[in-house]
């Protein structure tokens, strides 16, 4: 399965912020904003990817990232020269994806806790799998409506009166039709080819699978600067209080093994004596505490 992180957009929201760097650069707490979907999708095992963003900040994006094989991945990018739209990645990344399935992930979500993702990455095999979560402010996003058997039976794109609660976060997983679906689309009324009419379409064809995020779980959405504070004010909360990093991909590739032992310190060596370098030391040293006698350095 390939993936895509969808990096672009006009970024008006955060401006004068964005006139300094990208959105899905900018800092949710101690790191980069696309930090937090790249180490999401790392967990869930995949290796390969496809950035998307705009002529102006895909430079940017290969300077921090370069291919990838620093963590064990290849990073490919491509440009969409203007924001038409969420499902137009699929158009851009056609060639990316081949004959694969594909996982696209929006740049500025922020997820935190459970294995859902990594269990419908793993299980999944045709059709549409995407995911539902209980908000305040359903209006704002794609929404999903249940049945009384919880089969999703409406999905809307910012209703001015939603039928539920539940919002479709930024993590879509597809199959290969979704290259053929999303090809097909016309604009909406904003001029956009809509992520919820590549989901309508599965609906109608009776292939959209609709996962409820559990009640732990936590979808961060950092696309205005109250809730870019509100994000990094979480994620400091939750390390601090627990000791351990969210959205940090050097240990997703160490776990997923990615990267052996020697190539994870091999980075740290590389990074500046600092609080994240410091916390990857003390991640090596776990490793080598639990793999016993024979992984002594
Ligand atoms: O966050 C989840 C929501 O994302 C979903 O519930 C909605 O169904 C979906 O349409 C989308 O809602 P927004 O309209 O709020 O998305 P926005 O335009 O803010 O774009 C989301 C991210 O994708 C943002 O970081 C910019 C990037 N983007 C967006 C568009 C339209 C692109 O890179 N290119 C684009 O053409």
């Amino acid at each position: 399965m390939k993936s895509i992180i969808l990096a672009g957009g006009a970024g008006s929201r955060l401006y004068p912020l964005t006139q300094v760097s990208s959105k899905q650069l900018q800092a949710v707490f101690d790191k980069p904003m696309i930090y937090y979907p790249l180490t999401v999708l790392m967990a869930s095992g995949l290796r390969e990817f496809c950035l998307i963003s705009t002529p102006i900040d895909l430079p940017r994006y290969k300077a921090l990232f370069s291919d990838g094989s620093q963590w064990g991945i290849t990073i490919e990018y491509r440009e969409q020269p203007r924001p038409d739209g969420i499902a137009q990645a699929f158009v851009i990344a056609a060639d990316f994806i081949g004959k694969d399935s594909v996982v696209l992930m929006l740049g500025d979500n922020i997820f935190s806790g459970g294995d859902d993702f990594p269990r419908a990455v793993s299980s999944f095999s045709q059709g549409a799998r995407i995911f539902a979560y209980h908000v305040k402010d359903p209006e704002r996003y794609g929404v999903v409506e249940f049945d009384r058997n919880g089969r999703a039976i409406s999905l809307e794109e910012k209703p001015k009166y939603p039928k539920s609660s539940y919002a479709v976060p930024g993590v879509y997983i597809y199959d290969n039709d979704v290259v053929e679906i999303s090809s097909s689309l016309r604009p909406s009324a904003r001029g956009e080819l809509e992520i919820t009419d590549v989901n309508l379409e599965y609906l109608r064809r009776g292939k959209l699978q609709v996962k409820r995020l559990s009640r732990g779980f936590a979808w961060l959405d950092a696309g205005t600067s109250g809730a870019l504070h509100e994000a990094s004010a979480y994620i400091e909360a939750i390390e601090r209080r627990q000791g351990i990093k969210i959205g940090c991909p050097e240990e997703a590739a160490l776990t997923r093994g990615f990267l052996d032992i020697r190539q994870f310190e091999a980075l740290i060596d590389a990074m500046p004596a600092c609080d994240y370098s410091a916390y990857l030391r003390g991640v090596a040293d776990e490793w080598y505490r639990l793999e016993g006698p024979g992984g002594e350095r």
